[in-house]
């Protein structure tokens, strides 16, 4: 599939007002993400579970206006204006025009809210810029009643990789794979794909429990992160073991190996990190609780033969990954040995969900 066919062909008759509403869910990845090229494509291919309770709810309300010189909307957070949103919603918009050409015809009200805390440090952008991508292209299904599911569902995640990356794999599916890889069958770098060779049991409902470690602002913004992956000197042998690791990957998910499973997450998590700890400037985006944490981890699943393993994000937090039959075991470790690492004591219960809805 080409850009080109996400451009309407034919002009719509569409409505002068309405409102819809959509929840989208934040995802986690196994193989990361990090490393752009031209607009938002990936420089390597990155599958990830989606989350079930960590998602973004956004009621858009649209009206027709009368000039359509420009975007005309307003950002509400918790029921508060965010003007700071803005900037980046306009830069979106600008993005996905071309395949929503309607949008300069409405003014918007968009008002959002996060099931997570907003200083919590889980990045929003993903369950944000999805959800946001649903309702706009749900405002152009209404005058397209001959667009099927699986269109909108390949659109949807076109529009919100344009958003922000991640955002990509937070449409439908509990493993999404964002990035053309010859061993997924319609993988593209424009959008995501649900991995649809058989699941194994295990990972069907794979807990996530998110530890937060660190609930302050981004240390490195996304883009600046990317960005420094160009002229970066592993870069080029990077992005070919998330390549390996997304290849080897895929057997562990069909069949249920999980000592190859954590061995893979984790590797992912710490090369993302080590990208960061030798670039230019460099940074080091985990806080002595994120160490102290994965070595608790380490001796855990030592000591107890358990088959808990944990990723991270571009951050301090710690995403901790086990099968759901440790659950109970797991999270008495938490409460008990991993707590007062966490900011106030907090942490995350979530686990692997299907993808977004609309409400
Ligand atoms: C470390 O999707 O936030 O979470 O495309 O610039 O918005 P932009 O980046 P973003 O990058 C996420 C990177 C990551 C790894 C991952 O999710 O694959």
């Amino acid at each position: 599939m080409q850009e080109q066919q996400f451009i309407p062909s034919k002009s719509y008759q569409l409505p002068e007002k309405g409102e819809v509403k959509w929840e989208s869910p934040s995802n986690i990845a196994l193989v990361k993400y990090w490393g752009k090229y031209g607009e938002q494509l990936p420089k390597n291919s990155s599958i990830s579970f989606t989350l079930s309770n960590c998602k973004t709810t956004t009621h858009l309300s649209y009206q027709k206006k009368n000039s359509s010189k420009k975007f005309s909307f307003e950002v509400y957070l918790d029921g508060n204006r965010t003007k700071s949103f803005e900037p980046k919603i306009e830069k979106f918009f600008e993005r996905i025009e071309k395949y929503l050409p309607f949008l300069k015809d409405y003014h918007f009200k968009i008002e959002t809210q996060n099931s997570f805390p907003h200083s919590s440090g889980i990045a929003s952008s993903a369950s944000g810029m999805s959800a946001l991508a649903l309702c706009l292209l749900a405002l152009e299904r209404q005058a397209n009643s001959a667009m099927t599911d699986d269109f909108f569902n390949q659109k949807a995640s076109f529009l919100a990789r344009l958003g922000s990356g991640s955002a990509a794999r937070s449409i439908k599916g509990n493993l999404v794979v964002w990035g053309e890889h010859t061993a997924v069958n319609e993988s593209s770098n424009l959008y995501g794909v649900e991995f649809s060779d058989k699941v194994h049991e295990v990972f069907k409902n794979y807990q996530d429990t998110i530890l937060l470690v660190d609930r302050g602002e981004k240390q490195v913004s996304s883009t600046v992160g990317h960005n420094l992956m160009h002229n970066h000197p592993f870069a080029e042998q990077r992005f070919l073991q998330a390549n390996n690791n997304l290849e080897k990957i895929l057997p562990v998910l069909q069949f249920g190996n999980l000592d190859e499973f954590i061995f893979i997450v984790e590797q992912e998590a710490l090369s993302l990190h080590a990208m960061m700890m030798s670039s230019s400037p460099y940074f080091i985006l985990m806080k002595p609780n994120t160490l102290e944490i994965i070595n608790k981890i380490w001796e855990y699943r030592k000591t107890h033969k358990s088959k808990i393993s944990f990723t991270l994000d571009a951050g301090a937090n710690v995403h901790v990954l086990y099968p759901e039959n440790e659950k109970a075991k797991v999270l008495d470790f938490i409460k008990n040995q991993l707590v007062g690492y966490c900011q106030k004591g907090m942490y995350i219960c979530d686990e692997v969900g299907f993808g977004a809805k609309p409400l």
